[in-house]
């Protein structure tokens, strides 16, 4: 029987620690894969259902049993060494996808979500203590937001040397497309991801607004100058992401327009007041645009501001159709209006 021998590659690749990932196709969508939790390994299994994941922990012991209990049609199990499919009819051995295996820690205790293997690249990278400190945080939200979404391809705009690019397909072994302006850092980050055998791992040259781009299941932008927050935002809603992290840089398009409404305005004289205002409008606008296009929010401070004052992170999770709530767009154009806001970045999304 197929479906034993499938079950015996997959057990045998938990017994050996080849295992990446395993998909079940049909009847029901399930994917496992290995994660920590309080030291021990388990395998965590979504379940796609039509609507929402349900997600399940299952002990490594008991991973078999379960499986042989599922009337599986179609599967696929990942592992270093081969990826194996499971079909109605046969078993297909393909060259693997993924060469290097990690498991993921639930645990929250742990401090940092890379093992020894990525000091290779945080060397080559000249990673200071403090930017060290930046990635370990962003991985550790990045991967709480993530829980659940299968990601095969993710976009980072704007990615500079790629410390997030690398930090990123060293925690997922994904599909990573670092997009950078600068050609020079463009080939660096080539040559390196090359030289450390990152397959999956590419950085492309380009603009954030124009760069070619695959459909992509989660976009992130980091520190993208001015504007290219908004660009990195619109590409994410356009090219329908599942998920989009960015965390905007400095905000120079909404101070000049900005008004002095009352009962702000003999506040909004003094420069500082008015700066930190055109920050949080920029900032609540592209929360308020990521809502009108479908997407549960969150806003987080990602690191304490004695870090980097540009400490802040939007986050956006889609869960409806973009474009259909009346009441969403409605905020958007009350709140430029109240502030006099005539122009902004996002303001063509979702236009008829
Ligand atoms: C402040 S750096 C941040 C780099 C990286 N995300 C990080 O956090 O380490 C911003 C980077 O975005 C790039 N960038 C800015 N605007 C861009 C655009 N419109 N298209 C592509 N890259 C852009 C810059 O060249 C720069 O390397």
């Amino acid at each position: 029987m197929k479906t034993n021998e499938f079950i015996e590659k997959f057990t045998g690749s938990l017994r050996n620690g080849t295992f990446v990932r395993l998909t079940l196709t049909r009847p029901v969508k399930v994917i496992g894969r290995l994660v920590e939790i309080q030291g021990q390994p388990v395998l965590s299994l979504t379940f796609r259902e039509a609507t929402r994941d349900v997600t399940k922990n299952l002990p490594v012991a008991e991973a078999a049993g379960w499986l042989h209990q599922q009337k599986i049609r179609g599967a696929l199990l990942s592992t270093t060494q081969q990826d194996w499919q499971l079909t109605p009819k046969l078993l297909i051995a393909h060259k693997p996808s993924v060469t290097v295996t990690t498991v993921r820690t639930h645990d929250r205790q742990k401090k940092t979500f890379l093992d020894d293997f990525a000091q290779v690249w945080l060397n080559a990278l000249h990673t200071t203590p403090k930017k060290r400190q930046q990635i370990d945080r962003y991985l550790e939200i990045f991967s709480h937001l993530a829980e659940g979404m299968e990601l095969r391809t993710i976009a980072d705009m704007g990615c500079g040397k790629g410390y997030l690019t690398f930090a990123l397909w060293h925690l997922l072994r994904t599909r990573i497309i670092g997009v950078e302006q600068r050609p020079e850092l463009v080939a660096a980050g080539n040559q390196l991801a090359r030289q450390i055998g990152a397959t999956g791992l590419e950085f492309v040259a380009g603009t954030i607004e124009s760069i070619q781009l695959p459909p992509v299941d989660a976009l992130i932008a980091l520190h993208a100058c001015d504007t290219a927050t908004d660009d990195a935002i619109c590409r994410g809603i356009t090219t329908g992401a599942k998920l989009i992290v960015v965390a905007p840089c400095c905000h120079q398009q909404i101070r000049p327009q900005l008004g002095r409404p009352e009962p702000l305005a003999e506040s909004l004289r003094h420069g500082m007041l008015a700066e930190r205002m055109a920050e949080w409008a920029t900032d609540a606008l592209r929360v308020l645009v990521l809502e009108w296009a479908g997407y549960r929010t969150k806003v987080i401070e990602f690191v304490a501001s004695e870090h980097t004052p540009k400490n802040l992170m939007l986050a956006a999770i889609k869960e409806r159709q973009p474009f259909t709530d009346p009441a969403a767009r409605k905020r958007i154009e009350d709140f430029k209006k109240f502030y006099g806001i005539t122009r902004h970045g996002l303001d063509e999304l979702g236009r008829d």
